[in-house]
């Protein structure tokens, strides 16, 4: 094989691997023009998205053209003359002269002169997604059968692409509505085995005031259930402080996990060490992690002490958020029981705590052993910061 077509073949490929292991849409679509224009030789190269009806362009994506030039043109086309030929009939169209089709409507003012023309369709399952063009082609003369042939095949990968990124949004859905769903259950039978119950003994005693012939024993019901008010509100609040901790919003993860920490201390005989180093609270950058992320880390911190906390008979836990160059590492280990992984199942603490990890694309790992060696858990995800792309 000659130089230039090793080369073209070169490229081929590396935009075959790029597209596999792009994730956003757009970028695909940048990806794919690009490699058009490159690779046919082609002075400018673009891409329109049909609208939802299937007749006009919705998005008109360039390659080529300056911003001044851009601009000199006005509004970006709508799929009327030749875009809309290709519409209505999704085959490859190649033309030696764009102004010679009798569907052209000629270019508005300010447009850069264009002649030669190739069109393909890019279709999704037998629908019409959209179409790839190019113009212009390099050293006059018109687009060739291989500029085809390889317009094309990066239409039909171009289209792979596009459905692969939209199931992968369509699995992430899925997963965080049923994660969601997880936790309102959770949610539902920790009001129930705690607030409901308490109210329940509320009114117990309320009746048991009532009920009391002596005025002494009844001021004395009433008292008890006073308490007993006192301590439903305390739960609810606690409750409500799980739910969704203020201080995430506002202070960040450290501070939120550092007064949770506080509230399981004053409730139980738990001895928690805590260690940070973040760089953000260690004033090493300006941007604050995604709110995702930092509730991902609070989140996890929060079951993986749960967990400590009900089952595990520890003395001790220790608390690691470390960040380091691309990703923060999340460890929580404690000295207890521990427990054979296959036993659990029944809960949705390691399930949630593993799809919260794996949303943002990171990865979680509990280990354990019998025998008071107790347990550890380990989440990674990828640093992502606000302001950000
Ligand atoms: N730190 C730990 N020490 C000992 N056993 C643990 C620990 N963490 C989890 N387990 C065991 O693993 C099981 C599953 O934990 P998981 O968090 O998924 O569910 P759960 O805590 O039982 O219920 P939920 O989290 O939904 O309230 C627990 O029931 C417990 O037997
Ligand atoms: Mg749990």
């Amino acid at each position: 094989m000659d130089e230039p077509r090793t080369a073209q073949l070169e490229r081929l490929l590396a935009v075959g691997r790029s597209l596999v292991s792009v994730a956003e849409p757009d970028e695909v679509l940048d990806h794919v023009i690009e490699a058009a224009r490159d690779l046919t030789g082609a002075r400018y190269a673009a891409l329109g998205v049909l609208d939802r009806d299937g007749v006009g362009l919705e998005r008109f994506i360039f390659t080529g053209m300056d911003e001044e030039t851009r601009a000199g043109i006005g509004d970006l086309p709508r799929g009327l003359g030749i875009l809309g030929e290709l519409i209505r009939h999704p085959e490859p169209l190649r033309l030696e002269e764009i102004g010679a089709h009798p569907r052209s409507h000629g270019f508005p003012g300010g447009h850069p002169p264009m002649s030669s023309f190739l069109g393909v369709p890019i279709c999704i399952r037998h629908e019409v997604f959209g179409n790839l063009y190019l113009t212009e082609k390099e050293g006059g003369g018109p687009f060739s059968d291989e500029d085809e042939r390889l317009l094309v095949v990066l239409a039909e990968w171009a289209a792979i692409a596009i459905e692969g990124t939209r199931s992968l949004a369509a699995e992430k859905l899925r997963l965080s509505i049923e994660s969601s769903e997880l936790e309102r259950r959770r949610w539902a039978r920790e009001l129930h085995d705690e607030t409901l119950q308490e109210l329940g003994a509320l009114r117990v005693m309320q009746e048991g005031a009532l009920r009391a012939s002596d005025p002494e024993a009844a001021r004395e019901a009433l008292a008890r259930a006073g308490r007993q008010v006192e301590s439903v509100i305390a739960s609810l609040q606690g409750l409500i402080t799980d739910l969704r901790p203020a201080a995430l919003d506002q202070l960040g993860p450290q501070s939120a996990i550092e007064a949770l920490v506080e509230r399981i201390t004053e409730r139980s005989d738990l001895t928690i060490d805590l260690d940070f180093d973040l760089a953000y609270e260690g004033g090493r950058v300006r941007e604050r992690l995604t709110p995702e992320l930092e509730a991902a880390i609070y989140r996890i911190v929060q079951e993986a002490l749960s967990n400590v906390v009900k089952h595990a008979e520890a003395d001790r836990a220790r608390v690691l958020v470390e960040e380091r160059e691309d990703s923060v590492v999340v460890t929580v280990e404690d000295d207890g029981d521990g427990f054979a992984p296959r036993m659990g199942g029944r809960g949705f603490g390691i399930v949630g705590m593993r799809e919260r990890a794996e949303l943002l694309g990171g990865r979680f790992e509990v280990r354990t052993a019998l025998r008071g060696r107790g347990c550890r858990v380990r989440a990674e995800l990828p640093v992502s910061r606000v302001g950000e792309a």
